[in-house]
């Protein structure tokens, strides 16, 4: 039995998913399990049709790998694969559709304002500015609507810079959530389903001392950050913060696996930022941490997840 790891395509975030890919294949390699890397390129399909393949991991991020695309192309060639189904993962890569649904299944979510670049060639910045700090106040945090690994993010303390910041954001797409900053600690959380349930994994912080925690070469570098599992909250809110987790795996139709971020604020609340469905696999990733503290392996977390969608 032969598995896929998906990884690369096109999207911003392909050099990080072909560490994530890497790191699957040598992960999955160490569990026994055979496994075979490939690139997310125009013969992707020809290549896994060719090689009698039982199912894929996707470790693409960003678009097509997170947006349902891939997902898409995987069943039309008849290859299982891990994660939820294409449709699935189009709402939940739009992190302004998300926080609707979450917000609809209980869940608290920043407040938000989201704008599209059409838009906002045709406001004036003034009366932009006056619109958005009247309904949220600031700061804001400015991001893309459809991106991930902080890419075009911005936190904007001063109205003055906000028409900058939506320009940033627009390089990376042509919608912007514009979301009020919530103070806290940023905490990620794995849900794994097992034997039909989701269940959280323990939720680690992401911690930035000294550096910005939307800064891209931070969040990717092992010495610029801490990941600090079990996250160092109280009881109560790590106890929340999962079952947030569980929810919005729920309330987006998610499967198999998915990764909930949240911010924690001082009142133990979490208010829910987005989930992943292909999150990254780095050694400043959450994932094959959570699987550590889990008592699992990454191997044998991935291999039983590729045993289940072949199935
Ligand atoms: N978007 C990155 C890969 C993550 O969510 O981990």
């Amino acid at each position: 039995e032969r598995v896929a790891v998906i990884a690369g395509g096109l999207s911003n975030e392909r050099e990080v998913s072909v560490r994530s890919g890497r790191r699957a294949l040598y992960a999955l390699a160490e569990a026994g399990v055979d496994a075979v890397l490939y690139d997310a390129d125009e013969s992707l399909l020809d290549k896994l049709r060719g090689d009698s393949i039982s199912a894929a991991y996707v470790a693409v991020h960003g678009a097509s790998g997170e947006d349902g695309s891939l997902q898409t192309a995987l069943q039309l060639i008849g290859i299982p694969y891990v994660g939820p189904r294409p449709g699935a993962c189009h709402l939940a890569w739009d992190k302004v559709v998300a926080k609707k649904l979450v917000t609809a299944a209980g869940l608290a979510t920043p407040d938000w304002v989201a704008i599209s670049a059409r838009s906002f060639r045709e406001l004036s910045p003034t009366r932009l500015v006056g619109a958005i700090g009247d309904r949220l106040g600031l700061p804001v945090v400015v991001k893309p609507a459809t991106s991930g690994s902080t890419l075009g993010m911005s936190l904007v303390e001063d109205a003055a810079e906000l028409p900058a910041a939506l320009v940033r954001c627009f390089t990376y797409g042509s919608l912007a959530l514009i979301e009020k900053y919530v103070p806290g600690v940023t905490l990620e959380t794995v849900v794994i389903e097992e034997g039909g349930s989701p269940v959280a994994l323990p939720p680690a912080a992401f911690l930035n001392p000294g550096t910005s925690p939307f800064s891209f070469e931070a969040r990717y570098s092992a010495d610029l950050i801490t990941i600090e599992i079990p996250a160092p909250v109280p009881f109560d809110a790590l106890e929340a913060t999962a079952a947030a987790a569980v929810t919005a795996h729920q309330a987006l139709g998610l499967r198999d696996m998915s990764r909930t971020d949240v911010i924690v604020d001082e009142a133990g609340t979490p208010w829910f930022l987005e989930a992943a469905v292909s999150p990254g696999l780095t050694e400043t990733s959450v994932l094959p941490l959570a699987a550590a503290e889990a008592g699992r392996t990454l191997g044998t977390l991935l291999a039983d997840l590729l045993r289940t969608a072949a199935e």
